[in-house]
């Protein structure tokens, strides 16, 4: 099973990508998580510019989104929403109206911060928009990371060894509700 995992953070250091890096370390047997590192380069949506000449590298985005077999979001809470820069992507993969790459692909969607409350609104908020592309949310269990630095080490690998296992978990359920989706299962 191949899972494309997308961080809403371009910072360096940032908890949500190191979040995605965890979990292609522990991801069970069979799930290939594969990480997006390209979502700085994206441009300002502008419809003008869509329309004139849809950029390559959305396009290429648009083909990896179609095909994995499933989508791992983590994203940061900006001012109690997701990251300007992951709803700009997004909404440049919804494009053009009636060839969105997203929709009826199954995600799962985690969410980090450094402070104690786990960008939680930025997670339902995220839920709701791949809801509305027509994708299948999974509900539970949820994945919620607080107090980023405190379970990472310098090198922003995981060293919490309770966080550790509660993503090995999610990542196993994930795989189980992904499974009922895929055209291969
Ligand atoms: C934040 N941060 C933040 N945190 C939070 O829990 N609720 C919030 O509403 C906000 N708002 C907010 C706005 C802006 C503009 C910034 C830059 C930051 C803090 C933010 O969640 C924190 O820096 C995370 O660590 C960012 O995620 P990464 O970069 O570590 O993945």
């Amino acid at each position: 099973m191949k899972i494309l995992a997308i961080s809403g953070s371009l910072r360096k250091k940032s908890f949500n990508t190191a979040l995605l890096r965890a979990a292609q370390i522990s991801a069970p047997a069979g799930m290939d998580v594969d990480l997006f590192e390209t979502l700085g380069e994206f441009p300002l949506y502008n419809q003008d510019v869509a329309d004139a000449a849809f950029p390559d590298l959305v396009s290429k985005t648009k083909e990896r989104i179609r095909t994995a077999d499933g989508i791992l979001f983590s994203t940061p809470e900006y001012n109690r929403g997701i990251s300007g820069v992951l709803k700009n992507m997004i909404d440049w993969c919804s494009r053009p109206s009636g060839d969105g790459a997203w929709g009826e692909k199954p995600y799962g969607i985690m969410s980090a911060s450094g402070g104690r409350l786990s960008a939680m609104r930025a997670n339902y908020e995220l839920k709701l928009t791949m809801l509305q592309m027509g994708g299948y949310v999974m509900g539970t269990p949820e994945f919620f990371l607080g107090n980023g630095k405190d379970v990472f080490d310098e090198n922003m690998a995981l060293a919490d060894e309770k966080t550790k296992e509660l993503l090995a978990k999610y990542l196993a359920a994930f795989k189980t509700y992904a499974e009922r989706f895929s055209q291969k299962a």
